[in-house]
């Protein structure tokens, strides 16, 4: 058999037949790879024909035969929650994330707790058996069910997990291991995919929930994880600042769950802690009656979180003002500095901007156009928004004020934090119900929320 080559981008796992110095599809430069198809052609043939008929009959959707999900709970709460109440049997999980974020140790510290209702496998095969026990020791991990392999040859790793049938397999990471019979080096794309592919196969067949932890570079030095993407059930992302050490971690895509949720976790001396609280974790410090800041508060997944969002207006020293974002969007930024140039009057093509969000989350979500504003607003004019004060709500171009979901979700977390006013849009008004004692001020455009904020009593 001819074998078929073709050309794979690293970044977002666009196909074809032909080389390219930019990616048709994500516009990436230099990031085409050759990819060679094993000789075998994994994918056919490993169903018994047989088998193969009667799967693909269509049948009634109501008529098709559900078992209950197993599934097996981690241990981590916050893990638990962004994989959709535990990890399904049989499921194939991805968890990306730049290196040295925590994956590692997310994954030794989840073996610990769930090799008390199954048999875990941890492969690695970036650190020898002494240095993951050292690791494991300083986590204080020990338990006679957790088994751990070093070994990058995927062959010998499913040899092995055949003889031991483990219920989770880790791989640690697709990066690092290799199927003999292709000629590329470890951690090209044609490994990555063919590797994953077995895994995946290996997974439905024998029922083993299988976790891969695939490594994410700014540079794309090694191929991203983009490109198994739609082969796995789970993507989780790790992320965070390696400097602060609040890491989240997100659900990119769950076909377990119903939402992508996100879980926190703070990075000690002694591992992973999880932070149920992250709305207090996020405002631990935050400064009273200091100019350029705002609480927001923002949705992930089906949980509100507050946090808060500093901004610093300086007067540009320099021909051209500097803007600069950490947390937020860079462009949604710029675009709100526009508008409140245009439309309330501030002269902030003078002055330089900085925006960060505290705690290193990343905030993306329309609902802090403007906590971003008023905190832009405070700086500027140097002057800070009265205490107990938090704002959401997206802004248009014309600086109008536009809903957003879930508004009594974030009141509400608003209250439990000790909040005692918020500006929202008005277009909200009518759907919430507000608890006394918590004043709520609903305007319809930016110009106006900035007037309330600093001053006017009520609205
Ligand atoms: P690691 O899990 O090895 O990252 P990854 O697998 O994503 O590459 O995490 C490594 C970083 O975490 C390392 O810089 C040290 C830090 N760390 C702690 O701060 N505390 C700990 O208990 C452990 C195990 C690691
Ligand atoms: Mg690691």
């Amino acid at each position: 058999m001819k074998q078929k080559t073709s050309f794979l981008c690293s970044e977002c796992g666009y196909e074809s037949a032909k080389w390219f110095g930019k990616c048709p599809s994500c516009g990436a430069w230099n990031t085409m790879e050759e990819f060679r198809e094993a000789k075998q052609a994994a994918p056919r043939g490993t169903l018994a024909p047989a088998e193969r008929r009667t799967r693909n009959k269509p049948l009634v959707i109501n008529q098709i035969q559900t078992e209950e999900e197993l599934r097996f709970y981690t241990g981590i709460s916050e893990l638990d929650r962004v994989l959709g109440g535990g990890a399904v049997r049989g499921s194939f999980v991805l968890v990306g994330g730049e290196p040295g974020i925590g994956k590692s140790t997310l994954l030794l510290q989840m073996c610990q707790e769930m090799c008390r209702q199954a048999k875990v496998l941890y492969v690695s095969g970036e650190e020898s058996l002494r240095q993951i026990r050292l690791r494991a020791d300083r986590l204080h991990i020990s338990s006679p069910e957790l088994f751990v392999l070093a070994e990058t040859d995927l062959d010998e790793i499913i040899a092995e997990t055949d003889l031991l049938q483990p219920d989770v397999l880790i791989v640690d990471s697709i990066q690092t291991v290799y199927q003999s019979d292709l000629n590329s080096a470890p951690g090209n794309t044609t490994q990555i995919k063919e590797c994953a592919m077995k895994l995946m196969q290996y997974a439905k067949r024998r029922g083993v929930t299988i976790f891969i932890v695939g490594h994410v570079t700014k540079e794309g030095t090694l191929a991203g994880p983009k490109i198994l993407e739609h082969m796995v059930d789970c993507v989780l992302y790790f992320e965070g600042e390696k400097q602060i050490s609040f890491r989240c971690l997100r659900a990119a895509k769950n076909r377990f769950g119903s939402t992508n949720e996100v879980g926190v976790f703070e990075m000690s001396d002694c591992g992973l802690i999880e932070v149920p609280n992250p709305s207090a974790a996020m405002l631990s410090g935050h400064p009273v009656d200091a100019s350029g800041n705002c609480i927001a508060c923002t949705i992930e997944g089906s949980r509100p979180i507050l946090a808060e969002i500093q901004a610093l207006v300086t007067k540009t020293a320099y021909g051209t003002p500097r803007r600069m974002a950490a947390g937020v969007d860079y462009n949604r930024m710029v675009l709100l500095l526009a508008i409140l140039e245009k439309r309330v009057g501030f002269y902030l093509s003078a002055s330089d901007t900085y925006i960060n969000v505290i705690g290193g989350m990343r905030l993306d979500e329309p609902a802090i156009d403007l906590p971003i504003a008023l905190a832009v607003a405070s700086s500027y004019r140097d002057q800070a928004l009265p205490e107990g004060v938090m704002a959401f709500g997206e802004v248009g171009l014309t600086g109008e004020l536009r809903a957003v979901t879930a508004a009594a979700q974030r009141i509400h977390e608003a209250i439990r934090l000790g909040f005692t006013t918020c500006i929202m849009p008005k277009q909200n008004i009518g759907r919430i119900e507000i608890p006394d004692g918590f004043r709520v001020i609903q305007k319809e455009n930016i110009a106006q929320a900035i007037g309330a904020a600093f001053g006017a009593k009520g609205s």
